[in-house]
């Protein structure tokens, strides 16, 4: 009988996230980077990541065209280099894999067991969907 626990256990996680690919990160992760947002990005690119001004939508299909093709190593560099825009470089690595959690899992990438980490290979393309997360505004606001 006990045997049998893992086997349901794994049936019930995969069919949680059944329709939706898993992405290579944490839910708490998306927690941590969705605080982060608030603090360090939100300023520029809004409260439902639709960009304010100059500064890019991260969110839907923009976000899609922009990285689709790209690793999530290419993301983080990207945003580690580049971001936020008048102090670049200035989080660590840390807050910045959870700043890609919270924009993967924004546009419909789901968690799970395995952190992020700055080497990932996974093509965007292959985990995002391009539907807004319906908790992105929702969570910003609360935060705020
Ligand atoms: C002072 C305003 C400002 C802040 C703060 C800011 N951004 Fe940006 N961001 C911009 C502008 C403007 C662009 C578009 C031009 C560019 O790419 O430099 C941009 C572009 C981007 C892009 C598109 C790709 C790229 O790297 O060029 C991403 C992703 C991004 N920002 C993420 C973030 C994240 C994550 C934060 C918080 C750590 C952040 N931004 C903070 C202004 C800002």
């Amino acid at each position: 009988m006990r045997a049998f626990f893992p086997v349901i256990a794994f049936l019930l996680i995969a069919s949680a996230a059944f329709g939706q690919p898993a992405g290579p990160f944490t839910a708490a992760q998306v927690d941590a980077g969705r605080q982060a947002f608030v603090q360090h990005c939100m300023v520029c690119h809004g409260n439902k990541l639709q960009g304010i001004g100059d500064a890019q939508t991260l969110v839907g299909k923009d976000f899609v065209d922009l990285w689709g093709h790209d690793t999530v190593k290419e993301l983080f560099t990207s945003v580690k280099v580049e971001m936020p825009q008048n102090d670049p470089g200035s989080l660590s690595d840390e807050m910045y894999l959870n700043l890609v959690a919270f924009l993967l899992h924004a546009n419909g990438a789901a968690d799970g067991t395995t952190p992020l980490t700055a080497d990932s290979a996974v093509k965007i393309g292959d985990i995002v969907n391009g539907k807004p997360s319906s908790d992105v505004a929702a969570g910003l606001k609360a935060a705020k």
